[in-house]
């Protein structure tokens, strides 16, 4: 027995049982996903079993087989309904996941094709179920889904109950065609259509009835939606269509672009696929994947990905089909928003106001990009009603740039030991959660290692009236007094650069400060030898030399920087320090209203409920929350210290001027990174110069900042003529409006950034 034949002939059998496997639990999921509308894993996990087989049948060419799931589409279909044999199966896409895969399918075109240009269509490619529509002398005679692209479930009835789907066409069709297209739901109706079936469970429950499940996302509300046995259930349904082809069509002339047999189906009154584009070559078309993937979320449907397809349909024939999938149509898929993982403990942290949040910490995993160990479970209400458990496999999904959500428990995955989550019953204080920490009230006996360096409360933890939310009890909580000198520090407040959350816990711990007005009071510690003396040796605040055998404590830059920083803050003016107090419902806005309205602090703290109550802007509710915080000793004293530490806590009538707004009516758009500071700073500063600032470039923008790694935005504006600037010309904007406006006017220099 040769060695190298017994290698690749066990080679053959691992692979063989790993493809079996594959196929096995892809069809599977096909059917959970497309028969039962009831998906166990995310689009991104699912992606990745169906690229393995792709990968292992493309290795191992003996292993594929025409029944594989890599050769067919979907599931076949169900029970429920009649089957419609489609006349033209209906395809699959491939998949490009970024620009290299992109112009890898355009390459493998040309290479067919022996051509090199060419003009595209790029559509948002909707997620929602793909349905097929044939129209007899105008009138809508049958509706199938793909099922498994061959066969599908004849959903006439249930289509017809749809206003957005054409009964009846206008114009002068063909006698007899079909058309496909998506239908979907678009996301406002969803989150409507969902809250509807909460308050419907809330009724049922207190009857002592089952309640109905809520519908994971869009996509999976459209599909249930289409395939109820009830036609009247699918009318209240908010669903829409988007018609992206013509199937087959019989005696009749038809275009010969993709592009012109869009503007034709819309003639006869189909909604074909919003914002598609034409595009003169692939550069183009990449811009536009670009484009979207930047602006998935823009759109009042969710779209997962952008298609690409060639324009001609005479070079689409000559293109054809490979497997399940046409040669000349690609989906560019955005990075995965979904994806599952392990809930590997639920924790808490406590807010600034006390709240006791709940969080699931997960098993690492990636989600668009962005690796993902933390995700918010809001209260304790949200866990039960979604049912989320320790060891539950979870989907969670990230939009936008908001802090991952966990969208629902895999119960098939449930461990069978698993029970209810129970809010603790003492607060944790600013104990660090972080699991393997040996904290006892932190990570508990799971600790390995010591690193919380936290401060425990145990408090007891209740809920007030009927606010979602529990809250610690205990006025001295560390976390409470943590996240309150936090606030206070923080750049919407009083700006002491240097007094972050980790500074904050070491002053605390030390015991060099205990409250916000004690801050004040560091410089005067530092003083102290024996206070100092401590902080000298704490490793990154200060040094301790040796001179003549005499020991000499020495703060270093970081805490004189502080001390300094803390110094200035006093000069922040009323309105910050209103802010940076943490009055419940105190912010921005209306602390400026009633720093301008009162002048004084003990003006606005002295104030009656009414008179705080009339100013415009505020109401009832903030002056309620003053009155209420104003009457406590505590909070009378530390005005009483913050204004000994001659924090200036009036305003100078002249300041009350109204502010110079030399930005009023121009909008601008920030992209990139910038070096100096964060596009959310700049904005900011923006704005409080009366700027708008815009999230997108339109030909109302008057420039476009942009920082490093400019992407779509910047290839907008240069379409549309609009001044692009550097961040130097950024820093000029925000310290010399004058200068820069002058700028503006002037006319625009050949080659200028
Ligand atoms: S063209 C050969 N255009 O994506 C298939 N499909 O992954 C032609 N889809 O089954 C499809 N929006 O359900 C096309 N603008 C669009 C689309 C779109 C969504 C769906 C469709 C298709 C699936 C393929």
């Amino acid at each position: 027995m040769s060695t190298q034949s017994s290698v690749s002939d066990s080679e053959i059998i691992v692979a063989r049982d790993r493809v079996e496997t594959l196929r096995a639990e892809i069809l599977r999921h096909n059917h959970l996903y497309h028969a039962l509308d009831q998906p166990e894993i995310s689009d991104a996990d699912y992606d990745e079993l169906f690229a393995e087989l792709k990968r292992l049948e493309t290795t191992y060419p003996e292993l594929a087989s025409d029944d594989s799931p890599t050769q067919t589409v979907g599931a076949p279909p169900g029970r429920t309904f009649a089957v419609v044999e489609h006349r033209l199966r209906m395809l699959s896409l491939g998949n490009a996941f970024n620009a290299d895969e992109l112009l890898a399918w355009r390459q493998r075109a040309a290479d067919l094709l022996d051509r090199e240009e060419w003009t595209y269509v790029s559509e948002p490619k909707i997620d929602g179920l793909a349905i097929a529509l044939v129209y007899e002398r105008g009138r809508l005679v049958q509706a199938a889904t793909r099922g498994d692209g061959r066969a599908g479930e004849d959903v006439t009835a249930n289509l017809r109950a749809i206003d957005a789907v054409p009964n009846e066409l206008s114009g002068n069709p063909p006698p007899l065609f079909e058309v496909r297209g998506e239908i979907y739901m678009p996301k406002a109706g969803f989150d409507a259509m969902n809250a509807e079936i909460a308050a419907e469970n809330e009724r049922r429950r207190e009857e002592g009835r089952a309640g109905l499940t809520l519908y994971a996302n869009p996509r999976n509300a459209a599909a249930g939606s289409v395939r109820q046995k009830d036609a009247s259930v699918t009318a209240t349904r908010p669903l829409s269509i988007g018609v992206y082809q013509l199937g087959w069509c019989d005696d009749a002339v038809t275009p010969d672009s993709h592009w012109e047999t869009l503007g034709w189906l819309a003639e006869f009154g189909f909604p074909t696929t919003p914002e598609a584009a034409h595009h003169d070559g692939i550069e183009d078309a990449l811009a536009a994947c670009e484009h979207w993937t930047q602006r998935r979320d823009s759109q009042a449907f969710e779209m997962d990905g952008v298609v690409v397809k060639v324009d001609d349909l005479g070079l689409q024939a000559d293109l054809g089909i490979v497997g399940r999938e046409p040669r000349w149509a690609i989906a560019w898929k955005f990075p995965p928003q979904e994806a599952s993982t392990v809930v590997e403990q639920i924790l808490v942290n406590v807010g600034r106001t006390g709240s006791i949040n709940p969080y699931a910490r997960l098993r690492p995993v990636r989600v668009g990009g962005v690796q993902v160990t933390n995700a918010t479970l809001h209260n304790l209400d949200d866990i039960r009603r979604k049912d989320i458990r320790e060891g539950d496999t979870v989907v969670i999904r990230r939009a936008g740039e908001v802090i991952p959500q966990v969208v629902r428990p895999v119960l098939e995955r449930r461990p069978d030991d698993s029970s209810e989550w129970q809010m603790p019953t003492g607060c944790p204080g600013t104990t660090c959660g972080e699991l393997g920490c040996t904290n006892e009230h932190c990570g508990g006996d799971r600790g390995i290692i010591d690193i919380c360096e936290g401060t425990w409360c145990g408090g007891t933890v209740s809920r007030q009236g009927d606010d979602a939310d529990f809250y610690c009890d205990n006025p001295h909580c560390p976390a409470i007094v943590q996240r309150a000198i936090e606030h206070f520090a923080s750049r919407g407040a009083m700006d002491i650069r240097g007094l972050g959350e980790k500074m904050i816990r070491l002053l605390l711990r030390e015991d060099v400060i205990h409250d916000v007005a004690e801050i004040y009071s560091v410089a005067d510690r530092l003083q102290d030898p024996e206070k100092r003396e401590k902080l000298a040796r704490i490793r990154g605040l200060g040094q301790v030399k040796r001179r003549k055998g005499e020991e000499i404590y020495e703060v270093g830059d970081r805490l004189r920087n502080l001390a300094a920083a803390i110094e200035r803050s006093k000069s922040r003016g009323l309105a910050n320090l209103l802010i940076g107090l943490g009055i419940r419902h105190v912010g921005g806005e209306n602390a400026t209203l009633l720093a301008d309205h009162f002048g004084s602090l003990d003006a606005i703290l002295g104030a009656e409920q009414d008179a705080l109550a009339a100013v415009e802007g505020v109401g009832p509710i903030i002056a309620a929350s003053i009155r209420d915080w104003a009457s406590s000793e505590e909070n009378r004293d530390l005005v009483k210290r913050l204004k000994e530490a001659e924090v200036e806590h009036t305003i100078q009538r002249t300041e009350i001027e109204p502010q110079e707004k030399p930005y009023d009516g121009r909008r601008f758009v920030l992209t990139g990174r910038f070096a100096d500071m964060t596009r959310p700073q700049a904005e900011a500063q923006l704005k409080s110069l009366g700027a708008a600032v815009g999230s997108s470039v339109s030909k109302n923008t008057t420039a476009l900042f942009a920082g490093e790694a400019a992407g779509s935005k910047r290839a907008k504006a240069e379409s549309l003529g609009i001044r692009i600037f550097d961040e130097d010309r950024l820093q000029e904007a925000l310290q010399d409006p004058a200068a820069f406006l002058e700028r503006l006017t002037e006319e625009e220099p050949a080659g200028a950034i």
